[in-house]
C-alpha cells in the first residue's frame, strides 16, 4: 500500500515535468531566427560579476571590452550596462536562482558578459537553490556552450558544442525522492533542442573550414536520450556532405582527448549537456587550466559569455582576490566580440592574449603577490592591443 502512495506521488511530480517539457517543446517550434546585431540601433552588454572573484575578473574584461568599443560607445552603437545582484547573497536571500529584479534588467541586455557564481550544494551554509548558471541558460534560452580549446604546438584546435537546456541538466533541480530508499533523476532529449545544436555545430565547421564534426553520446548505454541525440546529429550532419561525420562514445573520447597520436584530429565535437560539461575542463587542462577558458552561452534572442570555471571563494578569503587571473573573462570577451560582429576586434584581442599568455609574458598572473594583479594584467593586454 504504502508502496503505492509513492509511486503515485512520484508519477504525479513526473506529470507535472513531463508537461512543462512539452510545453518548452512548444515554444521552440515557435522561436524566432537569431538577432541580426547590425540591424540594432544599440547593442546593449549587460556586465554582471557574480561571486568571489567573478567581479574583479568580470570588471577587467569589461575595462578591455569598453578600451576596444570606445568609439561605438560614443556613438551609441553600443551601451555597457551594469547589473548587480546576482551574488549568492542576494540569491540566498531572495530564494532565487536569480532574482526576479536580475532577470528583468538582463532581459533587457542582449549579450551579457557574466563572471562565475557560487553554485550552492547540500551541506553549504546557504539554502540548497539551483545553479544561477543553469538557470541563466534555461530563462534565456542559451542552448548552445560553445567551448574552444587550442595548443598550437600540440596541434590541438577543438570547438565543443555543448548542448546547454537539456540533457541531464533540463530538470537537474527537480528529481524525486520517491521513498527514503529511492532516488530519481530525469534526462531529456528533444527533437528541436537537438537540431538546433546540431545545426549550429555543422554551420560553425562548414563557416571555419573544419573538415569533421565528432558526436559524443552514450548511446549503446543511455539508449533513448543519448540515442535520439546521435540518430538526430547524424541527419543534420548528412545536410553537409563535405564534412565528414563520426562518432564516439564518451568514455573512449576522454581517453582519445590524451593520446597524442589521435588528439589533433578532432575539431568540432558536438555532446549533450553532462558529457560537454565533464569533458571541457579535462580539455582547457591542456592549454593551461580552466582558469585559461572562455564560453559562449548562445541562443536566438541572448547570448552570454563567462568563465567556465567557479567563483573561487578561497582567494578572496585568503585575501588574494586582486590575483586572480581574468584571462577566462577575457577569451570570454573574444566570444563576445566575434558573436556581436566585431571579428577584427576579436582577433586582435585574441592575438594579444596569445602574446600576453604565451609569447611575450612580460607579466605573469599566479593567483598571489608572486605574479601580477588582475588590474596590471588587463592594462599589459590593452597595451599589445595598441601595439599590434
Ligand atoms: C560549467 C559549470 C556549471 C555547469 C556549474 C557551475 C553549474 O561547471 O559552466 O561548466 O555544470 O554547467
Ligand atoms: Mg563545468
Amino acid at each position: 500500500m504504502e508502496k503505492n502512495t509513492a509511486a503515485a506521488k512520484a508519477a504525479e511530480k513526473f506529470d507535472a515535468l513531463v508537461t512543462a517539457q512539452l510545453e518548452r517543446v512548444e515554444r521552440m517550434k515557435a522561436q524566432k531566427d537569431f538577432v541580426d546585431y547590425a540591424a540594432l540601433p544599440t547593442i546593449i552588454i549587460g556586465v554582471c560579476g557574480g561571486d568571489g572573484i567573478g567581479p574583479v575578473i568580470t570588471d577587467e574584461a569589461a575595462r578591455v571590452l569598453e578600451y576596444q568599443l570606445r568609439d561605438e560607445v560614443k556613438s551609441g552603437k553600443v551601451e555597457f550596462r551594469r547589473i548587480d545582484g546576482l551574488t549568492i547573497e542576494n540569491r540566498a536571500a531572495q530564494g532565487k536562482a536569480i532574482p526576479d529584479d536580475v532577470l528583468a534588467a538582463l532581459k533587457e541586455c542582449h549579450v551579457i558578459l557574466k563572471g562565475p557564481t557560487t553554485t550552492p550544494r547540500a551541506g553549504d551554509p546557504w539554502p540548497n537553490i539551483e545553479s544561477a548558471n543553469v538557470a541563466m541558460r534555461r530563462e534565456l534560452d542559451l542552448f548552445c556552450n560553445m567551448r574552444p580549446v587550442k595548443v598550437p604546438e600540440e596541434g590541438i584546435d577543438w570547438t565543443f558544442f555543448r548542448e546547454n537546456t537539456e540533457g541531464s541538466y533540463a530538470v537537474g533541480s527537480m528529481g524525486v525522492n520517491v521513498t527514503d530508499d529511492l532516488a530519481i533523476d530525469f534526462v531529456v532529449t528533444t527533437t528541436q533542442g537537438t537540431e538546433r545544436i546540431a545545426k549550429l555545430a555543422y554551420d560553425f565547421a562548414a563557416r571555419n573550414h573544419k573538415s569533421r564534426v565528432s558526436i559524443i553520446t552514450k548511446a549503446n548505454v543511455v539508449k533513448t536520450t543519448d540515442g535520439k541525440f546521435l540518430r538526430l546529429c547524424q541527419d543534420v550532419g548528412r545536410q553537409y556532405p563535405d564534412i565528414t561525420t563520426d562518432d564516439w562514445y564518451i568514455d573512449i573520447l576522454t581517453a582519445k582527448l590524451i593520446d597524442p597520436a589521435r588528439r589533433r584530429d578532432f575539431q568540432v565535437l558536438v555532446l549533450p549537456n553532462l558529457y560537454g560539461d565533464i569533458i571541457t575542463d579535462e580539455a582547457a587542462q591542456f592549454q593551461g587550466g580552466v582558469g585559461t577558458a572562455g564560453s559562449a552561452n548562445i541562443g536566438k534572442r541572448y547570448a552570454m559569455f563567462e568563465a567556465i570555471h567557479g567563483s573561487a571563494p578561497r582567494m578572496v578569503s585568503e585575501g588574494r582576490a586582486q590575483y586572480a587571473d581574468p584571462c577566462s573573462m577575457l577569451r570570454a570577451a573574444v566570444l563576445l566580440l566575434s558573436h556581436i560582429g566585431y571579428q577584427e576586434k576579436a582577433d586582435k584581442l585574441e592575438r594579444a592574449l596569445d602574446i600576453c599568455m604565451y609569447e611575450e609574458k612580460k607579466y605573469t598572473v599566479t593567483g598571489r603577490g608572486t605574479g601580477c594583479t588582475c588590474s596590471a594584467f588587463g592594462d599589459y593586454v590593452m597595451e599589445t592591443i595598441a601595439r599590434l
